[in-house]
């Protein structure tokens, strides 16, 4: 396929924050392979070929410009982009299964089977099909069982190339990733993909494997990586208990070679598009393997997660004298993680939904989301069972929830400032000022642990992080 006369051509069916982002980096490296990125959704497509992309990434933007109109485009036409190529990625969602059979759980394929019925309907000759979204160990099976309907006589050969890219670092992230990972049959497909990463990464960081063992990695890193998180945050909890300190406990561990230092931030809890929605996959995957133990295993993982969210807004109302009823509460930051516009399972949602339950006036900030997103995803959280949202959460987030342009407008004349993101801008204010207009006691709830708690009490703030000793004002 790497002859002239049959040059590769690359098609990505969904462009979101994987699918974007990794075609533009694939359409930088390689100015001679031919990248298009199709998707269902209009306006974001028009966003991809506008000066404001749908995903705020540090460092995406010149990538995407320095290949756009050269030889990466992004389209609506997904029939046009299966038929004008011979390698075809399927990066479109796989959230979780809200109803039916493993709700809750397992993974919603509609997308990715709609996607293989399309492939096969549109193509001619052979193509390699590449599953870049995560999916259920197994899934090519069926993929490759769809393609096989070909009705035009057409032949597929399915990889599995799992993206371990995390948003925030994703230009990074793919530009020099520590591994990139095959899995397939076929040795020939297998290394026509290889040598497309070979052109900026070098080969003995391209690991293949089997089909079943790529597709599984990727929810087993996901759960690994939550895993650590979800066991520093229950170290945290101790730590508030006993007096010792979250921070210092992860850092003494983490210079253990065997343990390492990542992953091990204590927080308000993890969230984003991945964590969740893989190890429920994997929790529903174990359990339908008759494999319940591994799988109540897994599950502990969210479960602790959600403690985690619970007990901080627990904290925030215990402490602010059992009630937080008409106080005023800044809320800094709503993105799941820094440098992300992307709010996905983000553990502000859940603490606002909480904090708004108890009668508090909200007034987020965060520098990337939008207001609009902002409301919708307040208005998501508390849908109840028939997708509804009563009258009296409507009425609550029109009138309790502001959204403003910066962090000292948040604070004006707030009761309370609750830290949800890490941002760095958060480290650089001028906290004096913050604290001027303010009430008294001026109570910050650092679920990052960021600030600097010292200064902090030095100012007069009464600082609760997590995994530590509250901090009065000295
Ligand atoms: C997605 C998956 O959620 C994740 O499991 C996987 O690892 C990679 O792909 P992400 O890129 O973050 O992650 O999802 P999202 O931003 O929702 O983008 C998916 C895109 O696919 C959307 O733009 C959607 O419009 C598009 N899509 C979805 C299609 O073009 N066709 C479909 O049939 C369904
Ligand atoms: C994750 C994986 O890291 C990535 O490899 C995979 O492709 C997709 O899922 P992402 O969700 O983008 O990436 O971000 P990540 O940096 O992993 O953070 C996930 C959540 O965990 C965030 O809410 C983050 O704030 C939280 N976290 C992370 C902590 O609370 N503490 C930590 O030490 C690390």
């Amino acid at each position: 396929m790497n002859s002239s006369d049959n040059p590769l051509r690359i098609c990505c069916i969904g462009a979101g924050y994987v699918g974007g982002p990794t075609m533009a980096m694939i359409a930088k490296q390689c100015p001679d392979i031919q990248v298009t990125v199709v998707d269902l959704n209009q306006s974001r497509i028009d966003q991809w070929n506008s000066d404001v992309l749908p995903v705020y990434e540090p460092g995406l933007k010149e990538v995407v410009e320095e290949a756009r109109g050269r030889n990466l485009s992004f389209s609506t036409d997904v029939e046009e982009g299966i038929r004008g190529s011979n390698m075809i990625f399927i990066s479109v969602n796989t959230p979780t299964k809200t109803h039916g059979v493993g709700a809750g759980r397992a993974a919603n394929l509609e997308f990715v089977e709609k996607c293989a019925r399309r492939i096969a309907e549109c193509s001619q000759g052979h193509k390699i099909v590449v599953e870049k979204s995560t999916l259920p160990v197994r899934t090519a099976e069926a993929v490759k069982r769809i393609l096989k309907s070909s009705s035009n006589g057409a032949t597929f050969d399915v990889l599995s190339n799992p993206e371990f890219l995390a948003e925030g670092t994703a230009v990074s992230d793919l530009l020099a990733p520590d591994r990139v990972l095959i899995g397939g049959e076929s040795s020939e497909a297998i290394e026509q993909l290889a040598r497309v990463y070979e052109r900026w990464i070098p080969r003995q960081k391209i690991l293949t494997t089997n089909l079943w063992s790529s597709e599984l990695s990727k929810l087993t890193a996901n759960a690994f990586l939550a895993q650590r998180v979800s066991s520093i945050n229950s170290i945290s909890a101790l730590c508030e208990a006993t007096g010792a300190d979250v921070d210092e406990v992860a850092k003494a561990i983490g210079t253990d070679s065997r343990i390492g230092p990542k992953f091990l931030k204590a927080s308000v809890g993890f969230g984003g598009s991945c964590f969740q929605k893989d190890i429920l996959n994997l929790v529903y995957l174990c359990e339908h393997f008759g494999l319940s133990d591994v799988a109540s295993y897994w599950e502990q993982v969210v479960k602790m997660n959600d403690y985690q969210k619970q007990r901080f807004s627990k904290r925030i109302i215990r402490t602010m004298f059992h009630t937080v009823s008409d106080k005023q509460i800044a809320i800094w930051g709503f993105a799941f993680k820094k440098d992300t516009n992307d709010t996905r399972e983000s553990a502000a949602i859940y603490i606002c939904r909480d904090l708004l339950e108890e009668g508090a006036r909200l007034v987020i900030y965060d520098p990337r989301v939008s207001e609009k997103q902002i409301r919708n995803d307040l208005l998501n959280v508390f849908k109840d069972h028939s997708l509804e949202v009563s009258a009296r959460h409507r009425r609550l987030i029109e009138t309790n929830v502001s959204v403003v342009s910066d962090a000292y407008q948040a604070s004006q004349n707030a009761h309370a400032i609750a830290v949800m993101t890490e941002w760095d801008e958060f480290k650089k204010l001028d906290m004096k000022r913050v604290y001027e207009n303010m009430y008294r006691p001026a109570f910050v709830f650092d679920g990052r642990n960021i600030l600097d708690e010292t200064a902090l009490a030095k100012i007069g703030f009464e600082v609760h992080g997590i995994g530590r000793s509250s901090k009065f004002s000295i």
